[in-house]
């Protein structure tokens, strides 16, 4: 097994869609690829790191969704859950209960650790909210990314089932699986694998010609279990990870784009038009009474004039827009060749994928005006919203998936216990679910603080709870959803009335308790996990 780091329920070098093991076959080559200026997991989990986050990659900043979400975790609470993706459908099925599912998958690479606690504590906190849960065992990945034998993935892929029902997953409510065993996951990924070509995954993942073929497989496989609880039915579906999983995740969501029958977009004229030639061409809409003969019905060669002109006034006194000026070019051109045709708002309805029947069948669908070209038909009537209903409608009706984007949130890493990183290959700097509960007690024991160098210090100037590995694990984990517990521990700590000493007894105890109490557990869903039927001996060769 390679050194694996492990935190957060899932580390950079395992996942990053392999990006790390990609390197480590091919010589340690430097992962420089779109998303080299992601944040550095194993790096301390400064809010600047995960600030990048949201400027550069679009996560969402949790904290912005949280009143829309019914009596939230507490990892939720305590912003260890600190962003997402389009939570807001999964969070309003909840409310309303309406079908919802949520869904993570763990790398059998090693034992399962508090940070998986993580992602298993949110996928039982979904299932408890209504909604379907899966967990699933990545086999494939760890075989074809991480070289991993059989032999090994069977040993791991038991002992994380097994935590995961200790930690009250209900099997009979949701579903476990391993990826090798699933061949509904396997056709999907096939499937999903004709969206997708070697140049994208390519740029995403760092791949190259050395790229083994089955490692790109299991990265469409992955995007199959992604999609998969929508198999049935489309639903708001959201993925607890890791921010390192979120190259999956974007993937995820254009992929399952991809499949849709239909695209549909706003439009103003009878032509195509690209996002920002759109943006040009709702100004030139907006602005109709400023230049048209009739402004009910301005022509699109009066709204090119325009167009034309006013940008040459602001190109004047704004110098930054080289990327918009193709867009408008070609805007104003192809209004241009639009001439007389009024400019005029309308929903479209692209077909993308459907068959020709489904597109007939959409054409007569759209009640009220509407107009019937090529490729798309526009309706004059309906809003975006009720198109979207009406074309997920006529795609499932004829065979279509009809997938809804799938969310995200993510969860901060946990620092090392040794300060820095956490990491497998250092035992010292991390708990796993399996250390003996008194090797869990010395750990926490020995673990460095964000204290003072003396206690005289650290009563005058109080602790640094927010630089404190050991404060992270009260409000992580051993304070559960007891916020009056970890405020507490919070507050006697910035104000100099806790030692370190005694905190770290305290936390000690507890991660001792919740280890022996684990574990017995463990022990007890060893029938469940029978029950379910999952394959731990893997019939696959060695
Ligand atoms: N790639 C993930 C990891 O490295 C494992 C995984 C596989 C996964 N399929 C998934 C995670 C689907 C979330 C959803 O840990
Ligand atoms: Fe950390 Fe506790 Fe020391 Fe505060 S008192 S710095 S929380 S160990």
């Amino acid at each position: 097994m390679t050194g694996d780091d492990t935190s957060g329920g899932s580390d950079r070098s395992r996942t990053d869609g392999g990006r790390g093991a990609s390197s480590d076959r091919s010589g340690g080559r430097s992962r420089e690829g779109a998303d080299e200026v992601a944040l550095d997991p194993w790096g301390s989990s400064t809010v600047s790191d995960y600030r990048k986050l949201f400027e550069e990659f679009g996560i969402e900043e949790f904290e912005g969704i949280l009143p829309a979400v019914p009596d939230p975790h507490y990892l939720m609470r305590r912003g260890v859950i600190f962003g997402h993706r389009e939570y807001r459908p999964v969070a309003e099925a909840m409310a309303e209960g309406e079908p919802f599912a949520a869904l993570s998958g763990f790398m059998p690479t090693g034992d399962p650790h508090i940070g998986h606690k993580l992602v298993f504590d949110e996928l039982v906190w979904h299932q408890r909210r209504g909604g379907d849960a899966y967990g699933l065992i990545a086999d494939l990945e760890a075989h074809a990314a991480r070289g991993l034998s059989w032999a090994e993935i069977d040993e791991h892929t038991e002992s994380y089932l097994l935590s995961l029902l200790a930690l009250g997953f209900d099997p009979e409510d949701g579903e476990l699986y391993r990826q090798s065993e699933n061949r509904a996951v396997q056709d999907l990924a096939f499937e999903l694998g004709t969206k997708a070509n070697f140049s994208e995954l390519g740029a995403i993942y760092d791949f190259d010609g050395e790229t083994e073929v089955s490692y790109m497989q299991s990265v469409v496989t992955q995007m199959a279990d992604i999609c998969y609880p929508q198999l049935e039915e489309p639903k708001p579906t959201v993925i607890p990870v890791g921010p390192d999983q979120d190259p999956h995740v974007r993937l995820a969501r254009d992929l399952a784009g991809r499949m849709r029958y239909f695209g549909v977009t706003e439009a103003y004229a009878s032509f195509e038009a690209t996002p920002a030639e759109l943006a040009c061409l709702r100004r030139a809409y907006d602005a109709r009474e400023e230049y048209a003969e009739e402004p009910e019905t301005p022509r699109c060669l009066e709204a090119a004039d325009w167009l034309a002109e006013s940008t040459a006034a602001d190109r004047m006194s704004d110098d930054d827009h080289e990327a918009t000026d193709d867009a408008l070019e070609a805007a104003i051109t192809k209004l241009e060749n639009a001439g007389k045709e009024p400019l005029r708002p309308r929903t479209r309805f692209l077909d993308r994928n459907a068959t020709e029947e489904a597109f007939e069948a959409l054409i007569d669908a759209v009640e009220g005006e509407k107009r019937v070209y090529e490729g798309h038909v526009d309706s004059f009537e309906l809003d975006p919203a009720t198109a979207e209903e009406l074309a997920r409608e006529v795609e499932l009706a004829h065979g279509g998936y009809g997938f809804l984007p799938p969310s995200s949130i993510y969860h901060r890493f946990m620092t090392g216990l040794t300060g820095g990183k956490m990491s497998s290959s250092i035992p010292a700097s991390h708990i796993s679910l399996l250390d003996d509960p008194e090797v869990g007690y010395e750990k926490v024991n020995s673990a460095t603080t964000g204290g003072r160098e003396t206690a005289e210090k650290q009563r005058e100037l109080g602790g640094e709870a927010d630089d404190c590995p050991v404060y992270e694990l009260y409000a992580y984990l051993l304070a559960a959803d007891d916020d009056a517990f970890a405020k507490r521990v919070y507050e006697e700590c910035v104000g100099g009335e806790r030692l370190c000493g005694d905190c770290k007894e305290q936390a000690a105890e507890l991660m001792r308790e919740f280890l022996a109490d684990h574990q017995e557990r463990r022990e007890e869903a060893r029938e469940l996990l029978e029950a379910t039927g999952v394959e731990l001996e893997s019939p696959r060769r060695r």
